[in-house]
């Protein structure tokens, strides 16, 4: 299955003056921990990874420490998340009917989500894995006033990886172009052209850190996962 990574932002939340892909979590750039989950999965067998021109360098040289068996491409990113999916979807192999999309910035995602999702996109168009929300979810107006409560057990709380058919998922893609919607995940594409998104249950610590607080939970919880491996 082929696997692409949104990698193209500039980390605006995180509030430093660079990529927060290419910061320093334990040790490691950021997304090198995210490539080496992609990497153990035993589903995924081509990796294509949507960057910034200018942080190609960096992401070379993440790529030739992680000596990875998998064929991994860079493809130039686009102003926005939406589009540097497209531009990945473009330049997928031709190959290519299955394809899952990870946020780059998810870098605690395991190799076995990676994995479940894998089989389970293999008998549903769309998926996406996602965790049910802890907290209370309030609707709100402009003004700030509280116009809804939406029933906490109907709502979950969307993660990456997500998955879909690619001619599909391209489709879906081309017409939000045309129609001129704006997304932050692909899911929401596939729902507006009323297209089935199954829920694959998701991992609690699968957080995207996005700003310094994230950075600091993801260093704990993978802290925590090297003194369990001892
Ligand atoms: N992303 C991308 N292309 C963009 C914007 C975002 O590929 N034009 C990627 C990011 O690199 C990240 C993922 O999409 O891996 C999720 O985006 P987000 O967490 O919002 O990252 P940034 O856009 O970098 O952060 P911010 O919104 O705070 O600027
Ligand atoms: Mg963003």
């Amino acid at each position: 299955m082929h696997l692409l990574i949104p990698a193209a932002g500039s980390g605006r939340r995180m509030g430093s003056q660079r990529n927060k892909l290419l910061l320093t979590l334990l040790l490691k750039p950021l997304l090198s921990w995210t490539l080496a989950a992609a990497e153990a999965s035993q589903h995924i067998t081509w990796i294509g990874i949507m960057g910034q021109r200018s942080d190609f360098p960096d992401f070379e040289a993440i790529i030739r420490d992680l000596c990875p068996k998998k064929p991994i491409e860079l493809i130039e990113g686009g102003v926005t998340r939406q589009e540097s999916v497209y531009n990945g979807l473009q330049a997928l192999p031709p190959d290519a009917d299955r394809v899952l999309i990870h946020d780059g910035a998810r870098c605690l995602a395991t190799a076995e989500l990676f994995d479940r999702a894998a089989e389970a996109l293999l008998s549903c168009p769309g998926l996406i894995v996602a965790v049910p929300v802890k907290d209370t979810i309030k609707v709100v107006d402009e003004h700030r006033i509280v116009r809804e409560t939406p029933e906490r057990r109907n709502l979950w709380a969307a993660q990456t990886p997500q998955g879909f058919e690619v001619k599909l998922l391209k489709q879906c893609h081309q017409q939000g172009r045309e129609k001129g919607w704006e997304v932050t995940d692909d899911a929401a594409l596939f729902e507006k052209c009323g297209l089935p998104v199954q829920i694959v249950e998701g991992e609690e610590t699968n957080l995207k850190v996005t700003t310094p607080v994230d950075l600091a939970l993801a260093e704990f919880i993978l802290r925590q996962r090297t003194d369990k491996s001892k």
